[in-house]
């Protein structure tokens, strides 16, 4: 299928690894021009050059911190007219016992899950909206829907981002821009292998990621019967990145091998 975008350009916030790694390939691939961003230099730049090489197109690698005044800023100024946007994070770390959740937890929490991505859209919607089109995808989490105990400072930021971009989007679909989120359940990453340890903490478990993963695979029952891998998302991202998405505005979609038991 030709997603129709080759040219364009795209800004994938968060694109040196996992889900917005997967996302950028997927964009690289239909033929538009890349910026990827990420905190930690090395591994972008090994991404961005990757990526150039394998799909011959330009990747930029923009290094900024979504979570600061000071990242958003060096990412308008290296990328300040994207046709096509996408935003991830790495995913928080388990939160252990609710009761130790502290208020400066919650305010990086809210840095990182909800005002970073709000404030990279908010920066880039008039520039869309002057073009005429343009396409943004959050990369968010399942946990938004489907609240855990143990995901306290992942669920309930990403609840307020959605119920945001609900509104937001529906106000700005008359100019040809989409919001839509895609909300994963669980993917082997690396964001998910630097949590681990924490994960072991949280639920007394022994630090071995055999141990780890079949704890995780008995007490999250997942019908796909698997662990996803980033690119079992990616090509929906990139769908949600092109013209033949125009009839999608604002909607959530989950992508959990079936995990989240509901109707919607
Ligand atoms: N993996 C899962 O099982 C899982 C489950 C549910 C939801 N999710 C959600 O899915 C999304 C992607 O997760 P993932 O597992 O793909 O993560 P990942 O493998 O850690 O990849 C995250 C990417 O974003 C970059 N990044 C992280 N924080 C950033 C920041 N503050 N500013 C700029 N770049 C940043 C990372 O590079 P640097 O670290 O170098 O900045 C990396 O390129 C997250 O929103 C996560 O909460 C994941």
């Amino acid at each position: 299928m030709d997603l129709q975008i080759r040219g364009k350009k795209a800004l994938m916030a968060g694109g040196s690894a996992g889900m917005g790694r997967a996302t950028a390939e997927r964009l690289a691939e239909a033929g538009v021009e890349l910026y990827i961003s990420a905190r930690r230099e090395e591994r972008l730049r090994n991404a961005a050059k990757e990526m150039s090489d394998k799909y011959d197109t330009a990747v930029t690698p923009i290094v900024a911190d979504s979570s600061t005044e000071e990242g958003r800023k060096a990412l308008f100024s290296a990328c300040p007219d994207p046709d096509i946007l996408a935003i991830t994070i790495k995913p928080p770390a388990p939160n252990g016992d609710f009761l130790e959740v502290t208020p400066a937890m919650w305010r990086d929490s809210i840095d990182t899950a909800l005002i970073g991505p709000i404030e990279i859209m908010r920066n880039y919607i008039p520039v869309m909206k002057d073009k005429g089109w343009g396409r943004i995808v959050n990369i968010a989490t399942f946990s938004a829907k489907n609240p855990m105990i143990w995901r306290l400072m992942s669920g309930p930021a990403r609840s307020a981002l959605i119920n945001y971009t609900a509104s937001v989007s529906r106000e700005i679909a008359q100019h040809g821009v989409n919001i839509n989120n895609i909300l994963p359940g669980m993917f082997a990453t690396e964001g998910a292998e630097e949590i681990m340890e924490t994960y072991a903490e949280a639920f007394g478990l022994e630090k071995s990621k055999e141990v780890i993963i079949a704890h995780f695979m008995e007490h999250n029952k997942i019908p796909a019967g698997f662990q996803a891998v980033a690119d079992d998302m990616a090509p929906m991202a990139a769908l949600l990145c092109s013209p033949l998405s125009r009839f999608i505005v604002g909607q959530n979609i989950v992508i959990d091998g079936g995990q989240h038991h509901s109707l919607f």
